[in-house]
């Protein structure tokens, strides 16, 4: 960790060092000495404001990259007009990209007429695809550095180079050479944390840019995770979600195979932590044991995402996805009798070329089967590069809108009727938000929401709350005594 490292008594006017993570503490203290100078002249530290667009993988990367500027000496800051201003992308759907170019349009409008030495920084999944670099370099040329998602490790000594240069510095390279670690991290939350446990994928479901800018699928080994889940443990964090793309494929890339269902148990065994969570997991291959290991289990939560995609199976076989309707509805008829009060979430594409009326019919069916507690659902969005994207019979506009208005609907009545049942019970939360109003939000095992008064919570702790009132897709209720509590 950074702070076992002491940047200041690292020796600059020696060459820097060339393996990592040594190379880029150098750096991170060559920044420090301009982060002083700075602090001379203007009688206070220079500000950044990290932003996200994307899925949780990109926002636990900010968390990286915020750790490194706040090692170099930057104070963290909400707003955009500041010194330093970094964007990590997203490029899964158009209108990601183009939250994005808005927002770089502004950036350029603050640079210009407040304050032209504001560092203007983009990386994450955008930056991958060259058309994307090309249009910055030709719209936006006050944009000083540009790097990907393999390499941000290196963002100290690109952030260096570009203290001495006018220039833009472009880094993106196709695939990642190392995976550092052992770099600072800066965490939003100190009760929770997300655990990178693989990095890319593939899948490549034909609708889905993840692959192209994320790379092939590589695993951490098994010890590095659990070694970081007992690191954060003992800093106070007591609920980890364990991220990748497709984490039911974990481990497969590794020298000594491990299963995904492995690691969950050398997880669960880490004193101190009381929640588990992941995100994905792939239809195609969830696994029995994982289910088994799921309901036995004290402290994996119940709770599934599980992204269904289409409701058609031939549309799923156009997608790439290798599992039909009916092996989905099985699955989760499966996962409902191991754990009867699972909550399964997932992902919708709408609008997938060539879906026809019936097609859609079969996603609502499922929809009403498998009463999910709540759905993401999004308008199918061309990425160039991928196979759906040259696919024929694209789906017009407003036949799409129309489908989506349809699908919002029929998720919000199962997952209203899904809240509904739990209305009147004792659960267990952890605290995530206080707000201003005097309310806390707590979050319950099966990733339900709750608002309730403040009695005696605090933010970061578990406390039980009863569940008054169902408002379709969270709960309002009370803060108990810790009696009768139902284990869900
Ligand atoms: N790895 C996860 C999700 C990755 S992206 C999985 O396999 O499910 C998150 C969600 O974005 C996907 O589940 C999908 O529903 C949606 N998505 C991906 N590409 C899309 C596209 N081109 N258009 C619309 N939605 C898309
Ligand atoms: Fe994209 Fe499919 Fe990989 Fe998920 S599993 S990231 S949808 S290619
Ligand atoms: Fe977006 Fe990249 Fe995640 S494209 S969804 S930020 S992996």
């Amino acid at each position: 960790m950074y702070n076992e490292i002491d940047l200041d008594k690292i020796d600059l006017n020696l060459e820097p060092p060339m393996e990592e993570p040594a190379r880029q503490y150098y750096f991170m203290a060559k920044c420090r000495e301009w982060v002083r100078g700075f602090e001379q002249k203007n009688g206070r530290r220079p500000l950044a404001c990290t932003q996200t667009f994307g899925c949780q993988m990109n926002a636990k990367d900010s968390e990286k990259l915020a750790g490194i500027l706040q090692a170099i000496g930057y104070c963290e800051t909400e707003s955009e007009d500041t010194d330093l201003v970094l964007y990590n992308t997203c490029t899964v759907r158009e209108n990601a990209n183009t939250r994005v170019y808005g927002r770089i349009g502004y950036l350029g409008r603050l640079k210009r007429q407040k304050n032209g030495n504001m560092k203007v920084i983009l990386c994450g999944c955008m930056m991958q695809e060259a058309h994307v670099v090309e249009k910055i370099k030709k719209s936006y040329p006050f944009v000083d550095l540009i790097f990907g998602t393999h390499n941000i490790y290196k963002l100290a000594e690109l952030l260096e180079k570009s203290f001495s240069s006018k220039k833009m510095i472009v880094d993106v390279v196709d695939k990642a050479e190392t995976i550092v670690e052992e770099l600072p991290s800066e965490r939003k939350y100190n009760f929770k944390a997300g655990v990178n446990i693989m990095y890319g994928c593939n899948n490549f479901c034909s609708y889905c840019i993840v692959p192209y800018v994320r790379g092939r699928e590589r695993s951490r080994k098994p010890e590095d995770i659990v070694a970081e889940i007992k690191k954060l443990a003992a800093s106070g964090i007591t609920e980890i979600m364990l991220l990748g793309q497709n984490v039911n494929s974990y481990g497969k890339t590794l020298e000594n195979p491990v299963h995904f269902a492995e690691l969950l148990r050398q997880a669960e065994q880490v004193e101190g932590i009381q929640r588990i969570r992941f995100m994905t997991p792939h239809p195609k291959d969830l696994s029995d044991e994982l289910i088994q290991v799921m309901a036995e289990s004290k402290k994996i939560c119940h709770h599934i995402h599980l992204p269904l995609q289409s409701g058609s199976s031939r549309l799923l076989k156009e997608m790439n996805r290798h599992y039909t309707k009916e092996n989905y509805i099985a699955l989760a008829e499966k996962i409902k009798k191991a754990m009867p009060e699972a909550a399964l979430t997932t992902d919708i594409i709408v609008g997938f070329p060539g879906e026809t009326e019936e097609d859609f019919l079969e996603t609502l069916d499922v929809v009403r089967r498998v009463h999910f507690s709540s759905a993401y659902t999004f308008l199918y969005s061309p990425r160039s590069g991928t196979p759906a994207a040259a696919m024929p019979n694209q789906v017009p506009e407003d036949i799409a809108k129309e489908r989506f208005d349809r699908l919002v609907a029929a998720v919000q009545e199962v997952s209203a009727e899904f809240a509904k049942q739990a209305v009147g019970r004792i659960e267990e939360v952890l605290v995530e938000e206080e707000k201003s109003d005097g309310f806390m939000t707590g979050r319950l095992k099966n990733n339900l929401l709750v608002h309730f008064p403040k009695v005696k919570s605090t933010l970061g702790s578990y406390c039980t709350v009863k569940l008054s009132e169902s408002k379709g897709f969270y709960y309002l209720g009370e803060e108990v005594k810790d009696v009768n509590k139902n284990s869900v």
